[in-house]
């Protein structure tokens, strides 16, 4: 049986994890945590720095390690990072302790909501749209085996939050 006592998102870059993640911890009364913040913080480096500086393996170690501890947590909102769960060890980790939602958006939509952004060195391309299909295509196999799949076109961010923490409840009395 499933120990149930945090609650994962996943999902492409601007699914709108963090914004969602934030909504559905206050309204849970539970921590809010995003992973690419942690991590910053621990680097004394942005996500963009670490990469430009360390490589993206440099990156996906923090993210490993990360994960690792994230299993010790209670009553925790986790926001992760969008190449985070594209890992067998970090997606079964992540089971053990959370319910895991994946936010999902068209290639299209997660262009527009990211286009302003600097801050995400995977889309500073030429060709983003292209890369976003990818992307997208690779993780898609993980991101499906999510417990939840949430749609996050055509709806607000706290439309969406409320749709999550009713499947938290959900989950939460079946697994208690
Ligand atoms: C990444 C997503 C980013 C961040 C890093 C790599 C990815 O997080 O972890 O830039 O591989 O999709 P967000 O999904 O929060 O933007």
């Amino acid at each position: 049986m499933r120990s149930i006592h945090n609650l994962a998102l996943i999902g492409f870059m601007g699914t709108g994890k963090s914004s969602i993640g934030r909504l559905a911890a206050d309204s849970l009364h539970f921590t809010f945590l995003d992973t690419d913040q942690v991590i910053e913080a621990r680097a004394g480096k942005s996500v963009d720095e670490i990469f430009q500086q360390d490589g993206e393996p440099a990156f996906r170690e923090w993210e490993r390690k990360m994960v690792e501890e994230l299993a010790h947590r209670e009553k925790t909102v986790i926001a992760t990072g969008g190449g985070l769960p594209a890992d067998k060890a970090n997606l079964a980790s992540l089971k053990t302790h959370a319910l895991v939602i994946c936010l999902w958006a068209s290639p299209e939509t997660i262009w527009e909501r990211v286009r302003g952004h600097t801050h995400r060195p995977l889309l500073n391309e030429p060709e983003p749209i292209a890369k976003i299909r990818h992307l997208l295509a690779v993780r898609e196999p993980y991101y499906r085996q999510a417990d939840v799949l949430v749609n996050t076109e055509l709806r607000s961010v706290r439309e969406i939050a409320v749709q999550v923490v009713h499947q938290f409840h959900l989950a939460w009395s079946a697994h208690q």
